[in-house]
């Protein structure tokens, strides 16, 4: 009998956040996780696949090298038909498995190295400073997303990849795009062309005109091909600055709802690394899955998952798994939260992540130093949610001080 068949219920997926905290997540994967911890989803094309949504499971399956990364494979799950269209048009090293993977991603761990992104701080810094100058020269009030959250990381990438800040509306546009869950198949492969167009002809440009970017580095290396050199700048292009911003305005937004806790940061700036991580883990903003599929037949949390068979994991509810953290559904800035799965797990565990965090903790201590009377200038009832984002967050947030 096929396994779908053993399990009762079925969960559509993406499920919807309803009426419930617009922080959680949603109420039946968390029912899930408590109910029936390793559970089949049906997808937006009725395609099977099982959710994992415990912490321990879920890192079991992203440490497995049993689950694979290589969206090619016939039983990999996709949120959507645009996803599937991001694989087929050119994949990144996210979407494949060693030696493919660990060759393309060790191009880059010097990059990302803990000591390197420290040593940007004084930089990152500086950008964080001049963008709170502008925002607050002559008014009180302004969209912290457009004018804040989003630049700030953006601005980083671009120099650590050697990519012209001034062409940030065309990436920015196209990444929104290839992340709006409802984003149509056709509108997936303009978008997703034109990057890789756009970053191509940038790295062709670097053989006559190198910097000290990353992009002109792996040109100068001579042992990649421009499409595996577009596909990686694609990657870190969207990655470095989708993520950290909406982590921004999400964490601002959590702090203003959360006023004990905001003050205790206030008071306390010392704490800001301690609450960035728990930020990380009450947030968790890949809020839609991480996904994989079996190589092999494979018992996770109790269920066999066979050879094939689609998995997600779900970061955001492993996050709230009350075994590791107690009273997991209340933000505790205080609390030791570094074992949080935000950043994924096992090989494919987020590259960045240095860079997200030296970005986190100086936004959050620079927004909360200059702002001292920063406050939601508009009902929270009011605040648009990124519902429709592969990256959860807000579309803007109208802040006044
Ligand atoms: C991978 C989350 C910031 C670059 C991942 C994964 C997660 C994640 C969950 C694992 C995906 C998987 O296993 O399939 C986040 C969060 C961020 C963040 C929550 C910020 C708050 C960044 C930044 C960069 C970045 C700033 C920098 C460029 C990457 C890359 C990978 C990755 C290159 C692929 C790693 C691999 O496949 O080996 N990220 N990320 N991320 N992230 Fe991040």
């Amino acid at each position: 009998m096929p396994i779908a068949e053993t399990l009762d219920t079925t969960l559509d997926f993406p499920a919807a956040r309803a009426s419930g905290c617009p922080f959680d997540p949603a109420p039946d994967v968390e029912h899930a996780r408590r109910e029936e911890p390793v559970t089949r989803a049906t997808l937006w094309d009725g395609f099977s696949c099982w959710l994992v949504t415990r912490h321990q499971d879920v890192r079991d399956v992203l440490g497995d090298p049993r689950f694979s990364a290589d969206a090619t494979h016939p039983g990999f799950p996709f949120l959507t038909p645009g996803l599937r269209e991001l694989v087929d048009g050119n994949r990144s090293f996210l979407r494949m498995d060693d030696p493919d993977h660990a060759r393309l991603r060790r191009m880059l761990t010097a990059d990302f190295m803990v000591k390197k992104m420290e040593s940007m701080r004084p930089e990152v810094q500086r950008i964080a400073d001049e963008l709170v100058d502008r925002m607050t020269d002559g008014r009180t009030s302004a969209d912290l997303v457009s004018e804040f959250a989003l630049p700030l990381p953006s601005l980083v990438i671009c120099l650590l990849l050697g990519v012209p800040y001034g062409d940030h509306d065309f990436f920015q546009e196209r990444s929104r795009v290839l992340l709006t869950l409802r984003s149509t198949r056709d509108e997936v492969r303009t978008s997703q062309q034109e990057l890789l167009h756009y970053l191509t002809r940038l790295a062709e440009s670097k053989h006559d005109a190198p910097d000290d970017g990353i992009i002109s580095r792996l040109v100068a290396r001579g042992d990649l091909v421009d499409t595996e050199i577009a596909a990686t700048g694609r990657l870190l292009l969207i990655a470095g600055h989708e993520t950290t911003a909406n982590m921004t305005a999400l964490s601002t937004l959590a702090l203003l709802r959360n006023p004990d806790q905001l003050a205790r940061l206030r008071e306390d700036p010392s704490l800001t690394k301690v609450a960035v991580e728990e930020l990380l883990r009450y947030l968790t903003i890949v809020h839609s899955g991480v996904p994989r599929v079996a190589t092999e037949d494979v018992t996770v949390g109790g269920r066999t998952i066979s050879a094939g068979e689609g998995v997600l994991c779900t970061i955001n509810t492993a996050n709230r798994d009350e075994h590791v953290f107690p009273d997991a559904d209340t933000l505790d800035i205080g609390r030791d939260a570094r074992r949080h799965v935000a950043f994924g797990f096992g090989v494919h565990q987020c590259l960045g992540q240095p860079l997200a965090r030296v970005e986190l903790q100086i936004a959050m201590e620079t927004l909360l130093r200059r702002l001292p009377g920063l406050r939601l200038d508009i009902a929270f009832e009011d605040v648009s949610f990124r519902h429709d984002m592969g990256i959860y967050g807000v579309h803007a947030l109208p802040v006044a001080w």
